[in-house]
């Protein structure tokens, strides 16, 4: 039996998603949350509280990282602070010696991306975003698909985060959230990597493929200030308040092996969910559909009866036929109740995994800087007009000829069936 290295966990940010994450780092076996930090008091000692009933353990509260990373007998830690503060507090984490997990959202700035480089290079430390879309079941039967040449050769694909959360948004000063200052002060593509994560790892970004400019154009700006005039009236301190960010952002990015992305930002309107996703090569397409996911292979689809194409469902059969070797011992072993179905537990042990082996996390600091450069950038981009700005290459070139990567079970650049064989 593999006896496993203890991580001692410590936690800063624990708002409802800090929380939840520190919650589902301690159902991945090895943890100890040793210390817990928010700004807010009340946040931290209640994440402690929750904390201490799982384990013998009672956590340290901080409402100032720094003292927490002046601690040398904590080995990681778990940010899910605020998208302006995600850098700063990994870079910190790094200088003190600390491997990192940071939530999702936008880099404020391209310079903070080459400091979390930076700081990673030097100290050797791990810094990973957590992006858990990478995990989700069908994004991982899409990846194997596209491994095993379903799709022919990869010419173009979309993703989106198309979530109302006007709610979340604009309640931002009763809830203490994070959002709302980002929406009245930002114009561009403010959560790019849901989907860019996915797609990054599909189509070999940083390994033989890399970004290189992006263009972004901005709808006009509507949503919050009607949501907050319809539901709390003239007096509200939103009422008169002029959120520069676009209701509907869109942006074209394009990659040194020519395949086009486009993202879509869209949180300020009401719809329902998606993150629109969509891959189309040259046998075919995979497109999220509102109604069950829709996919057309030329050499696989049923014959056409017709001069069109004829989508089938990609639960019916795909899903199951294509499976990740992943997901199928994950169901086996019976899912885990945590968040997003499955997939927080997934980018979670991942990481988890990484410190424990000391094999490289398959969600690097390269990879990390290039996804969330894109906000700053789309920024720009939009401040311009929609001109194209240049996507910095964080890896100085070795993206042309990588080191190889870890083969591992949570492997995302390859699927590394012998990691399945028991
Ligand atoms: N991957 C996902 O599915 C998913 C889901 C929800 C949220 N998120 C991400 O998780 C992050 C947190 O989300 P949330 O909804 O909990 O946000 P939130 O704004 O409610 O919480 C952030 C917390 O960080 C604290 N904080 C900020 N700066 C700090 C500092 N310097 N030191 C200590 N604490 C600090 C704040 O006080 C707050 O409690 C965001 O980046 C969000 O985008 C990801």
């Amino acid at each position: 039996m593999e006896t496993l290295k203890v991580i001692r966990l410590g936690c800063v940010g624990l708002g409802g998603r800090g929380q939840s994450q520190m919650r589902e780092m301690m159902s991945v076996p090895g943890v100890t949350v040793a210390a817990c930090c928010d700004k807010h008091l009340d946040r931290a000692e209640a994440a402690a509280k929750s904390a201490a009933a799982l384990q013998e353990e009672p956590p340290a509260v901080y409402t100032n990282y720094k003292e927490l990373l002046a601690r040398t007998d904590i080995d990681a830690i778990l940010c899910c602070s605020t998208w302006i503060t995600h850098a700063r507090i990994a870079i910190d984490s790094m200088r003190a010696g600390k491997d990192v997990a940071i939530e999702v959202g936008g880099a404020a700035s391209v310079e903070e991306c080459w400091r979390m480089v930076r700081a990673s290079e030097e100290t050797g430390k791990v810094c990973m975003l957590l992006e858990n879309c990478c995990y989700d079941r069908k994004e991982m039967a899409l990846f194997r698909m596209v491994r095993e040449g379903l799709f022919g050769e990869i010419v173009h694909l979309e993703g989106g985060y198309r979530h109302d959360l006007r709610e979340e948004i604009c309640y931002g000063r009763e809830n203490r959230h994070g959002r709302l200052p980002n929406f009245i002060a930002r114009n561009g593509e403010l959560y790019p990597t849901h989907q860019l994560g996915p797609i990054a790892k599909m189509i070999g970004i940083n390994r033989g493929n890399r970004f290189l400019t992006l263009c972004s154009l901005a709808s006009k700006s509507r949503g919050l200030r009607v949501f907050v005039q319809k539901r709390e009236g003239a007096e509200y301190h939103l009422a008169n308040t002029r959120f520069n960010c676009g209701d509907v952002v869109s942006t074209t990015i394009t990659c040194a092996n020519g395949e086009t992305i486009h993202l879509t930002h869209d949180c300020s309107l009401p719809r329902p969910y998606s993150r629109a996703y969509m891959i189309e090569g040259t046998n075919g397409i995979f497109q999220e559909a509102p109604f069950g996911n829709a996919i057309y292979l030329e050499d696989n689809s049923p014959p056409d009866t017709g001069w069109d194409h004829t989508w089938e469902r990609f639960e019916d059969t795909y899903l199951p036929r294509y499976e990740h070797p992943l997901w199928d011992r994950y169901r086996a072993q019976g899912i885990h109740a945590g968040g997003h179905g499955g997939m927080d537990f997934l980018v979670c042990s991942a990481f988890i995994r990484a410190l424990q082996t000391g094999t490289p996390p398959p969600i690097d600091v390269y990879d990390t800087a290039a996804w969330m450069v894109i906000t700053c950038l789309s920024e720009q981009s939009v401040a311009m007009g929609g001109a194209p700005v240049p996507i910095p290459d964080f890896t100085n070139g070795a993206w042309i000829e990588r080191e190889p990567f870890a083969r591992t079970a949570f492997c995302l650049e390859d699927i590394c069936e012998e990691c399945f064989c028991n």
